[in-house]
């Protein structure tokens, strides 16, 4: 898949951008405060409806306007798809070929993107609704069913903890029921999620092992519910474990258990990275991770996500910037934005469109 062109309007520090785009590696240089970064979180933001910076929508709007327009054509060996988002004071619409789509579900699986930024580092050393928001966005981009069902479970929990909060005597069948309906969801959303993070390790070490010349690094997934390979089994023990909580859940006015409580973490030679990782492991760390993503997207839906890489070249040593330089290939269509072209290995230089960014504003480098 590839982005021809894209197009920004009253976007971050963008008043009116037109970019046609090289289908395979793009260079965008600029000084600090540019808008380098604002240009691939508006593809991120085209691809998921929302900033991988946690923004308000609002504040992606350009200061003193009331409305942005982000738009993108996008060609895949099958279609071309015109993607529109639109966003004002009063919400968010998106649109493929023109035509309004009402369902989000719909709509966000046109356009797989993945990014690295190294505001990602917060993946690694925050709390577990990071982590836990990453995996929905990406099984996300994966599975239509994940995302329904995710919407489905969160609805249910939501509904579960308005009741829990009421006061007065709580019907435990009721509440049973409830669960019953909860569990056949969770279990359905863990055992993806399991499957993700298997496929995230069958690459993640090797990769990273290219960049870093060491090894051990892999995901570990953190369940309040037993994990086992038999689904039927792990429905049970939920279920059995869920009613246990119901006294206690009624007490905490809250729902305690499932997926919407898990986390997991980034393992290296068994022990938790977060706690030990150097700033530039944990760097390779999530690079190795979004690289193996690559990996993942390509081989789930039969085509190349787009590889946005924020500032990647800077604060890694000479011998792992020449280590990365394989994962940039003619295959995926690539956009790495700098400050700096000397950071950057001549031999991309030489195959890639450079656009040099001054204030939102992009020109095309002729060399
Ligand atoms: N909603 C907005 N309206 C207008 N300007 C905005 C808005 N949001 C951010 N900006 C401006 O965008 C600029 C930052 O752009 P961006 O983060 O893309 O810079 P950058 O080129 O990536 O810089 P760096 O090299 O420091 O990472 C800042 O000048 C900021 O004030
Ligand atoms: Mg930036």
């Amino acid at each position: 898949m590839v982005i021809d062109k894209i197009k920004l309007r009253n976007y971050r520090n963008y008043d009116k951008l037109e970019l046609s785009l090289n289908h395979k590696l793009n260079i965008i240089i600029g000084d600090n405060a540019q808008g380098k970064t604002n240009l691939l979180e508006s593809i991120y933001v085209l691809s998921i409806t929302k900033s991988y910076l946690h923004i308000a929508d609002k504040n992606l709007i350009k200061l003193g306007n009331n409305f942005s327009v982000l738009e993108a054509l996008v060609i895949n060996s099958t279609s071309k798809k015109n993607l529109k988002l639109i966003i004002s004071n009063k919400g968010k619409n998106v649109l493929i070929n023109d035509k309004e789509v009402s369902k989000l579900s719909d709509y966000i699986t046109n356009l797989k993107v993945i990014i690295f930024s190294p505001d990602n580092i917060r993946m690694i050393k925050d709390g577990p609704s990071v982590r836990r928001k990453f995996l929905n966005i990406e099984i996300s981009q994966l599975s239509l069913k994940y995302i329904r069902s995710l919407m489905d479970y969160n609805k249910l929990i939501n509904q579960k903890n308005e009741y829990l909060k009421l006061s007065g005597k709580k019907n435990y069948d009721y509440l049973s029921i409830m669960n019953d309906k909860i569990c056949d969801l969770a279990i359905y959303i863990i055992k993806l999620r399991l499957e993700f993070i298997n496929e995230i390790n069958e690459y993640i070490d090797d990769i990273f092992f290219e960049i870093t010349s060491s090894r051990g690094l892999c995901l570990k997934y953190i369940s309040n519910i037993l994990i086992d390979e038999d689904v039927n089994l792990m429905k049970n023990n939920f279920k059995n474990k869920l009613n246990s909580y119901l006294d206690k859940e009624i007490n905490y006015k809250m729902s305690l258990i499932g997926p919407h409580r898990d986390d997991f973490i980034f393992s290296f030679n068994d022990k938790n990275l977060s706690l030990y990782g150097s700033q530039g492991q944990l760097r390779c760390a999530i690079l190795a991770l979004k690289l193996a993503e690559v990996k993942i997207f390509s081989k789930v839906s039969n085509d190349y996500p787009i590889l946005l890489l924020d500032d990647i070249f800077s604060e890694l040593d000479i011998g792992k910037k020449n280590n990365l330089i394989k994962y940039i290939n003619d295959n995926v269509q690539t956009i790495i934005t700098t400050t700096d072209i000397n950071l950057i290995d001549n031999e991309l230089v030489k195959k890639a469109s450079i656009f040099t960014i001054k204030d939102g504003n992009l020109e095309k480098e002729v060399r």
